[in-house]
């Protein structure tokens, strides 16, 4: 996580932002390379690696599929796939060189055959290109088939490096097990070909500059981490909404719903980094080991409370940007009756010493008013109303994550003139006005950090159930009770339930 120490310590180097590391050589094996993760975000996350220099110069990616299709073809999808997706400036040469590192194998997961065929055509490029036996498997395929593509990775002998000095790595994807017996399923699964320092499940969440910035700014300056509990913080609120609504997503999506789609996992992140105590270094071990306790430390619901304080929501038609929009269950694939929650909102508490009775309201959802993912810690109120008769709002200061990166802090200031009344304003830093335009997306970060060893921005094996542990009763509660979501308007702040779950504490949601 070489990013974290560089930009604290190089704060004012305009080309922060973009410096990564170089990675070792190696191939790389992309399992579902057809599929929309590949094309949307791994191919174009590749491409600003190999174009700001951060892969090694001797590497190659093999793209692995069902479908038949000749390197050339392939080639080409990725040349297209690098046009419409990359964050970068995209150079032609840079891509012409770019897509003939691509090669592709076309096999069924399911047949020996097309795994020792794999095994020959990395062995080739290993002698051809000189690629010291490194290996990273990414699996971007359905999760459903994660557990036959490990198996023959395993079978082929494709899991142990070659040499002393070689490495074998696998990227799993998320989502990491449907519920918490399929996570450990699939931990037991892939524990049983690789050793856990090979696994790398990855949040995306984790690649953001701004998600890692929450620890930064806790624990890079001396001004903010003494407030930083229950004696100063009255609640906290974690909003990850978008604007975007199921898309071509919906065979996933219905059987997935928000809860397990971003709260198991990204909003999960966000609160147990908004939580986290100091570790005592900032390597993998340390840094998931106090992640753990964050997770283990929240409190189970239970089935009243499942009731109580957690909302599921739906999107019903309406209006974003200015445009009519169709609700959930009118959209291609999803069931005219579909009861999949496309928003969740839910208060979550976390009994330790720093946080005890402090809330923490979680809510994602699609189709909602505006796209914006935030940290806001707000502060108790000034204990003593020197100012009286005037409506004071509490501090709170915001970690912006997207899309306006950057931090504010909101406070009160004396209006000018001559009576004394106070104004509510805030201070406001921008990344962009800093730092300028990022050209390095979360998949380039937490690629190269794989190729280069780093798992500290990855989730363990325990990491990823004690997430599961805390959503399944929900899950549960929801199976048995027989789950109603409660519908919100598409370009809404969400479902009415999720603004009493707030009123009733005498708070409310910010409007970001
Ligand atoms: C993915 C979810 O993990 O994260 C999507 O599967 C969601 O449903 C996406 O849209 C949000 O990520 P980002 O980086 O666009 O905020």
């Amino acid at each position: 996580m070489a990013s974290i120490t560089n930009d604290i310590a190089e704060t004012t180097a305009l080309d922060a932002r973009s410096s990564v590391a170089v990675a070792d050589p190696c191939a790389i094996v992309i399992f579902g390379a057809s599929g929309d993760l590949t094309r949307r975000k791994l191919i174009p996350a590749l491409f600003e690696l190999a174009a700001c220099q951060s892969l090694a110069r001797r590497f190659s990616i093999i793209g692995f599929a069902r479908s038949e299709m000749s390197d050339a073809a392939f080639q080409e999808s990725v040349a297209r796939a690098v046009r419409e997706n990359a964050t970068c400036h995209v150079k032609d040469e840079d891509l012409r060189n770019f897509a003939q590192s691509f090669v592709y194998v076309a096999g069924d997961y399911d047949q020996p055959d097309a795994f020792t065929k794999l095994s020959r055509r990395l062995e080739e490029l290993d002698r051809e290109r000189h690629l010291e036996g490194n290996r990273l498997y990414y699996l971007a395929t359905p999760p459903a088939v994660y557990p036959k593509v490990i198996g023959q990775i395993g079978t082929a002998g494709l899991a142990k490096p070659a040499t002393d000095h070689s490495w074998v790595r696998i990227i799993v994807e998320k989502p990491f097990g449907h519920d918490l017996p399929s996570a450990r399923k699939l931990n037991h699964t892939i524990l049983g070909v690789f050793d856990e320092t090979q696994i790398y499940r990855i949040d995306h969440f984790l690649g953001k500059d701004t998600v890692q910035n929450l620890l930064a700014l806790r624990f890079g300056n001396g001004i903010f981490e003494p407030l930083w509990n229950r004696n100063y913080v009255d609640h906290v609120q974690i909003t990850a909404a978008e604007t975007l609504g199921v898309e071509q997503r919906a065979a996933f999506y219905e059987t997935t719903g928000a809860l397990r789609d971003m709260v198991q996992s990204h909003l999960l992140q966000l609160v147990s980094l908004t939580a986290i105590e100091p570790p005592s270094n900032f390597d993998a071990t340390s840094l998931r080991n106090e992640k753990l306790k964050v997770l283990q430390a929240l409190r189970p619901f239970t089935l009243e409370t499942v009731t109580t304080n957690v909302v599921p929501g739906q999107y019903a038609e309406g209006q974003i940007n200015g445009e009519h929009v169709a609700g959930y269950r009118h959209e291609s694939g999803v069931k005219p009756d579909s009861k999949t929650d496309t928003y969740v909102a839910a208060k979550v508490l976390i009994d330790n010493w720093r946080w005890a009775d402090v809330p923490f309201y979680i809510r994602t959802g699609k189709r909602m008013a505006r796209r914006v993912t935030e940290v806001a810690i707000n502060f108790r109120r000034a204990p003593h109303l020197l100012f009286r008769g005037q409506e004071l709002d509490t501090n709170t200061l915001v970690l912006n994550i997207q899309p306006e990166e950057g931090i504010s802090v909101g406070f009160h200031v004396k209006v000018p003139g001559q009576k004394l009344r106070l104004s509510s304003v805030s201070m406001d830093f921008s990344y962009l006005a800093a730092f300028g335009a990022s050209e390095r997306s979360a998949y380039a970060t937490l690629l190269n950090d794989c190729m280069r060893g780093d798992a500290t921005l990855f989730d363990r094996a325990d990491g990823v159930e004690a997430a599961w542990a805390f959503v399944q009763p929900i899950l549960d509660a929801w199976e048995n009770k027989g789950r109603s979501v409660s519908p919100y308007p598409a370009g809404s702040w969400g479902p009415r339930e999720a603004d009493e779950l707030l009123s009733r504490d005498g708070r409310h949601w910010r409007k970001p």
